[in-house]
């Protein structure tokens, strides 16, 4: 029988060093897609190698693009929009980004395909592309709106344009829009309520794509002819977020994190944390392919209690589980509310972290859409966490870990990898204590 493996992670004396995360992974399947729909050879360097980047790779290669691993890049040989239809369905693991955006990427290109995902991707909802895409006349056949979903042939209908209205924070969606819109001739437009990640406007633009964002509306004319490019993926604010709060939390540490992307859709968590009296700043700003990267430097900190509210959410909607960790070790009653979009991601995190954390001593209350923590800077930990397969439930904890009293045990390490693989490798090597235990 195949050995399982949880980890643990102990009371941690001090994190110190310089260190990189792995790449970010919403800006790497960004670039696999966009790359592919470039007629020319584009390079990819430092794209992440985990499962959910891998997932996408796989079925682009399926859809018959090559893409060849060279020594330090990854070259995508771009078909200018056109893909082969593989006999089988595509796989898209874990990753709702893969899936979503390949939906919209796919739908308006006249194949018939079937994507479908693990037990996890299963259940989360698709309706909130499959509306958009329907309303540019595509089909898109799905199980009550969940998997796997059917992308039917274009037949009778003529796709159009639209102009959404888009009511949730959700980059995926946006996403799945204006991958659509590249192959739909006219302009679509996309009003955002609650703005999110702009990864892909960038990286479109960057790629030639006739794209124009005024305040929070977005317009996107095609045809477009995108040119192949050469570009570098920053280091994932994402991954860097646990090694931030592991080092707020724990004595005596002082980290500095290279290199990281600082889009400004994904760094509401470093406001949040500068208004708890975090020790963070950030030195070497650049611009890569246009997005802003820079240096992290982070050390210790007394923490105070942290009031945080529905605008900011799609800015640090990934970092909410981390920052639930940061305030559990915080001063004061921390309030965190218009947490519904938190709840359709890998697993509930609302209730996944309101349960790994009440059952490792920390006071809090949690209601329908919101959650209360009162911190404390012991902690006492020593139970075994369910992760609920959910990647990022997994690593929070394991940080919690490293500045609890007793350490904390994660029932389940294997969807780390979809993320951040090495993720006890590196947190290890900065002075972190996380070590398998096998049952
Ligand atoms: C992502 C968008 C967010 C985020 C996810 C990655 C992306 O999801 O939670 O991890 O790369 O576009 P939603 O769009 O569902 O909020």
């Amino acid at each position: 029988m195949k050995k399982l493996f949880t980890l643990k992670s102990i009371k941690s004396k001090s994190l110190n060093g310089i260190i990189y995360v792995p790449s970010d992974k919403s800006i790497s399947i960004r670039a696999l897609i966009i790359s592919s729909i470039c007629l020319g050879n584009s390079k990819i360097f430092n794209l992440l190698e985990s499962e959910d980047v891998k997932h996408t790779m796989k079925s682009l290669e399926d859809l018959g693009i090559k893409i060849l691993k060279k020594k330090n890049f990854y070259e995508v040989y771009g078909n200018g929009g056109y893909f082969e239809k593989p006999s089988y369905n595509l796989y898209l693991g874990n990753s709702g980004t893969g899936i979503r955006l390949l939906t919209g990427l796919l739908a308006s290109r006249g194949i018939e395909i079937t994507l479908t995902g693990d037990e996890s991707l299963s259940s989360r909802p698709m309706n909130r592309i499959i509306e958009p895409l329907e309303l540019m006349n595509l089909t898109i056949e799905s199980n009550k709106g969940c998997l796997p979903l059917k992308i039917k042939k274009i037949d009778k209908k003529i796709p159009v344009p639209i102009n959404y209205n888009l009511k949730i924070g959700s980059a995926q969606v946006k996403s799945a829009i204006l991958f659509a819109s590249t192959n739909i001739k006219g302009t679509s437009t996309i009003i955002e309520n609650f703005p999110s990640r702009d990864h892909t406007e960038i990286m479109l633009k960057f790629f030639g794509a006739d794209i124009i964002k005024k305040k929070n509306k977005i317009a996107i004319s095609s045809p477009n002819f995108l040119k192949p490019k050469v570009l570098t993926i920053p280091g994932d604010f994402s991954s860097a977020a646990f090694l931030i709060v592991a080092t707020l939390i724990t004595k005596n540490s002082k980290l500095t994190i290279k290199d990281v992307g600082l889009n400004f859709y994904r760094i509401g968590l470093l406001e949040i944390l500068k208004k708890m009296k975090a020790k963070i700043s950030i030195t070497n700003k650049k611009k890569i392919n246009g997005e802003f990267i820079g240096d992290i430097n982070v050390s210790s900190s007394k923490l105070i209690s942290a009031s945080v509210n529905k605008k900011i959410i799609p800015r640090l909607i990934d970092e909410l589980p981390i920052l639930f960790v940061a305030a559990s070790f915080a001063k004061g009653e921390s309030k965190f509310s218009g947490l519904e979009e938190l709840k359709f991601k890998e697993s509930d995190r609302l209730s996944s972290m309101a349960i790994a954390l009440k059952n490792s001593g920390v006071n809090l209350e949690q209601k329908k859409n919101s959650l209360t923590i009162v911190g404390s800077n012991i902690q006492s930990g020593g139970n075994i966490v369910q992760t609920f397969k959910d990647h990022r439930i997994a690593m929070s904890m394991l940080v919690f870990g490293l500045a609890s009293e007793k350490g904390i045990v994660i029932d389940d390490e294997s969807m780390i990898k979809t993320s951040f693989p090495k993720f006890k490798e590196i947190l290890n090597l900065v002075g972190a204590k996380i070590e398998f235990l096998s049952k």
